[in-house]
């Protein structure tokens, strides 16, 4: 096989499928390490465009972009930065658009997505438009919590980044190839990325594959900036490397054979109607997901949303009892627990791993009565 054709047929296939205008593709070996580059070329697209000013980064609370030293900065959760000194300068924060948490007594779901935007804007203008280069998001945000974005959010965050020249990096690392019911979280939600992150299901997993795919208007701002220095100075020995290319490629091909995104939209509903048919137990405060992705948030009280003591670890309990029942499941901060199957999982299976969740509530429902937590 020639290695270079493969890159280039697994590129033309990453920009055939793209949302992003003209994308060019960078590769790499993880996640993480591709939200760094992408910090890495927001910096040095303003120095190109002589804005040496504008480098700070928004995130959002709860995201989760990675843990290197950047892309954990990136990320908006306690663990990722609790005595590893992050964030490093420069990396701010703003709202979790979790509408459920975060929304105000009576607060309707747009009123709060509007507060959302104009609190970023706020951010902006405090800090100064012409010091802030990117704004980074996960369609739907996954180890925060499975956080699906309240109606209009991103129709109203959108304007402002371009209101203010700042770009828009979207990360699919766990919403890319499928999982939303469209082949990216961006087609789901109608974002524009100027650039955006893809690992994960770009080799479903079995090799390590990362790509940074940038928008051809990006795209040219930074080649004319290496014109001038006579390098582009960043490249690793793995960028490129053919074998998980050769991966990704036959990946990406077994998808559209499989029409993993018609398979998604079959069985999503199934599985949604599965977990917010759980809503009704004593033990969810809330159910959400969308497509093949989905979680429980695990309160002690309703009526409040008041949650239980960490140390109890009731969803980590919960957690144990479904694996032992026959599903695994995944334990995340706040105690939530996230549902993400395999993309080419039945109905059956699906009415399957729901029995064993439920089986796994009544474990955990008795268990807290048994130690007196509700
Ligand atoms: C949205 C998102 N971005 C980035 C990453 C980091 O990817 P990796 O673990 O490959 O470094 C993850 C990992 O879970 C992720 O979910």
């Amino acid at each position: 096989m020639n290695e270079l054709l493969t890159i280039a047929e697994l590129i033309e296939k990453l920009k055939e499928i793209s949302p992003v205008p003209a994308s060019k593709v960078l590769f790499g070996t993880s996640g993480s390490e591709a939200n760094d580059m992408q910090i890495k070329l927001s910096w040095y697209y303003n120095n190109a465009r002589g804005k040496r000013e504008k480098k700070k980064i928004i995130s959002r609370q709860r995201a989760y972009h990675g843990v290197t030293i950047a892309s954990g900065s990136l990320t908006g959760l306690a663990f990722a930065h609790t005595d590893f000194d992050l964030p490093i300068a420069r990396i701010l924060h703003t709202d979790c658009p979790h509408y459920y948490r975060g929304g105000r007594p009576g607060e309707s779901e747009e009123a709060f997505a509007a507060r959302l935007a104009g609190s970023l804007e706020e951010l902006i203008l405090r800090e100064g438009p012409d010091t802030v280069a990117a704004f980074f998001a996960e369609p739907v945000m996954g180890a925060g919590g499975v956080i699906v974005p309240p109606a209009t959010y991103f129709d109203r965050v959108q304007p402002i980044l371009k209101k203010y020249e700042i770009l828009f990096v979207v990360d699919e690392v766990i919403c890319g190839f499928g999982r939303t019911g469209h082949m990216f979280g961006s087609q789901t939600f109608d974002l524009k990325p100027d650039i955006m992150t893809l690992a994960k299901a770009l080799s479903a997993g079995y090799v390590p594959i990362s790509a940074n795919l940038v928008s051809g208007s990006v795209y040219d701002v930074l080649l004319t900036q290496s014109d001038k220095l006579g390098i582009f100075g960043h490249g690793y020995t793995y960028s490129s490397h053919p074998v998980p290319a050769a991966v990704a490629l036959e990946t990406l091909k077994i998808y559209q054979e499989r029409d993993i995104v018609a398979q998604v939209r079959r069985v999503g509903p199934r599985l949604q109607e599965g977990i917010r048919g759980c809503s009704d137990h004593p033990l969810i405060g809330e159910a959400r997901g969308i497509g093949l992705i989905g979680a429980v948030e695990i309160v002690r009280d309703k009526a409040t949303k008041q949650s239980f003591d960490p140390k109890a670890g009731v969803a980590a309990y919960l957690v144990r009892r479904a694996q032992h029942h026959g599903a695994i499941l995944r334990n995340m901060p706040g105690d939530i627990v996230a549902f993400s199957p395999p993309l080419v999982i039945s109905e059956a299976e699906i009415d399957e791993l729901m029995g064993c969740f439920r089986r796994a509530l009544d474990d955990t429902w008795a268990m807290v009565k048994e130690k007196g937590l509700v």
